[in-house]
């Protein structure tokens, strides 16, 4: 009778722990069910932020319409912190934000908006500030009281503790105050996060940080092209925040970024100085045609159809039909075609729409074919023909893309280098 006692005892408290596992196994905040939409402070002000901005910020997101196209996240970046008092407890900085970040996430919320934050899981954040490593139930109760709505939760100065653990502290933490707050993990991609962070947060940067230059915006997409299966409902690859409107970029190009981060089911958070934003600008990101390819239900990311070196097809599927991106890297205008066949996997006749000027286009079977400007793009919606397999087998035609870019600009000197070795070779050791 008493070992039957002890062992239901066992299974019990077996059970209680194996719920208490599978309650903190996972993320559980039900966000990101579309990827999030919003403005963040770092790649536009970095650590010169207060208070006056952000609210002036949130009421800009109102007055320009950009909340109500979907806008809703107001995110502050790095350097918002002051100290840490004797109980643990972080506070504001109390000289930038001397109202502290409660009565900020209020004023936010009363304007409609969610309020994100940001910290470290390391010692210190990248800009030096006091970081979560160590605090991680104290600062995740802390976000909770405040009424945050959104962490994104940074790489610096983390004591080579591996990645995943360390995202997983703040996820279980963040799960025990019960208040759905939106999971940023930005840890670079550095230990492949897609292959894991999709039970860890609601997104996850894939590469280092985007920079104001073209170069930039290149190098990153090109990192996406092979984890663009990774990205779904309730948790997303994030190609880091958006640099259109900060200058350096042309229109084109802007539109071009905007376009393939949408399309890549990248969050859409904005970078600019909303206050004074240029028209040219406002008209890019208050695209709703391109930000409901970004929002689309099924959540499916663009995959690459073609890429040479001057151009790039990127395709995929919609809830209601499928987006082509022809995407133009040249330095001239070029002809850009897409094959229904080869780069949607699609057969038959599709109805096509310009989404970039609002314009339906007609019918066409097989093929169609555009002018594309340096550096811009032509984003087509297209809807009827019959899928022609489930999962289209694309070639990846990135790596040769590189090969012959590389062959054309080392070969001469890798041909001469050979020639050289091979005369020092016959000279000094076939006497
Ligand atoms: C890192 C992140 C950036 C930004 C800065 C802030 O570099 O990747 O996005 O948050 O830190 O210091």
């Amino acid at each position: 009778m008493m070992s039957l006692k002890v062992s239901l005892s066992m299974f019990m408290t077996l059970f209680g722990l194996i719920c208490i596992i599978n309650e903190t196994n996972g993320l559980d905040n039900g966000l990101g069910r579309t990827p999030p939409m919003g403005w963040n402070s770092w790649n536009r002000f970095n650590c010169t932020i207060d208070e006056n901005l952000i609210k002036q910020t949130a009421d800009a997101l109102v007055d320009y319409g950009l909340r109500d196209i979907g806008y809703k996240y107001l995110n502050i970046d790095d350097c918002w912190m002051g100290e840490r008092d004797e109980q643990g407890y972080i506070h504001a900085s109390n000289i930038t934000f001397p109202g502290g970040i409660k009565a900020l996430a209020d004023y936010t919320h009363s304007k409609g908006l969610l309020f994100g934050i940001y910290s470290d899981a390391g010692y210190r954040t990248c800009a030096g500030r006091i970081g979560s490593l160590g605090f991680e139930d104290v600062d995740a109760i802390t976000y909770a009281s405040w009424g945050i709505d959104y962490l994104k939760y940074d790489n610096c100065y983390n004591e080579s503790i591996p990645e995943r653990q360390r995202y997983e502290i703040m996820r279980d933490m963040l799960n025990a105050t019960k208040r759905p707050i939106f999971y940023s993990i930005c840890e670079w991609g550095v230990s492949q996060p897609f292959l894991w962070a999709n039970e860890v947060g609601n997104s996850w940067r894939t590469t280092g940080d985007i920079h104001l230059g073209w170069e930039s915006i290149l190098d990153i997409l090109q990192q996406q092209h092979k984890i663009t299966q990774y990205a779904g409902p309730g948790g997303w690859n994030d190609p880091d925040m958006l640099q259109v409107g900060n200058g350096n970029l042309t229109i084109d190009e802007q539109k071009s970024h905007f376009s393939l981060w949408a399309a890549l089911k990248a969050p859409l958070l904005l970078g600019f100085d909303i206050r004074y934003p240029p028209t040219d600008v406002l008209g890019i990101v208050n695209n709703t045609e391109i930000i409901a390819i970004n929002q689309d239900p099924l959540g499916k990311s663009v995959n690459i159809a073609q890429s040479t070196k001057r151009m790039d097809v990127w395709t995929g599927e919609l809830s209601d039909g499928y987006v082509a991106l022809l995407f133009n890297k040249a330095e001239t205008s070029i002809t850009i075609n897409l094959n229904f066949t080869a780069h949607l996997n699609v057969q038959g006749e599709l109805s096509i729409r310009d989404l970039w000027e609002h314009e339906d286009k007609g019918a066409y079977n097989d093929s169609y074919s555009r002018e594309v400007p340096k550096h811009g793009i032509v984003v087509l919606k297209l809807t009827g023909g019959t899928k022609i397999k489930e999962y289209p087998d694309f070639i990846d035609q990135y790596s040769d893309a590189a090969l012959s870019e590389f062959v054309i600009k080392y070969g001469v000197f890798v041909l001469l280098l050979i020639v050289i070795v091979f005369q020092y070779y016959i000279r000094y050791f076939c006497k």
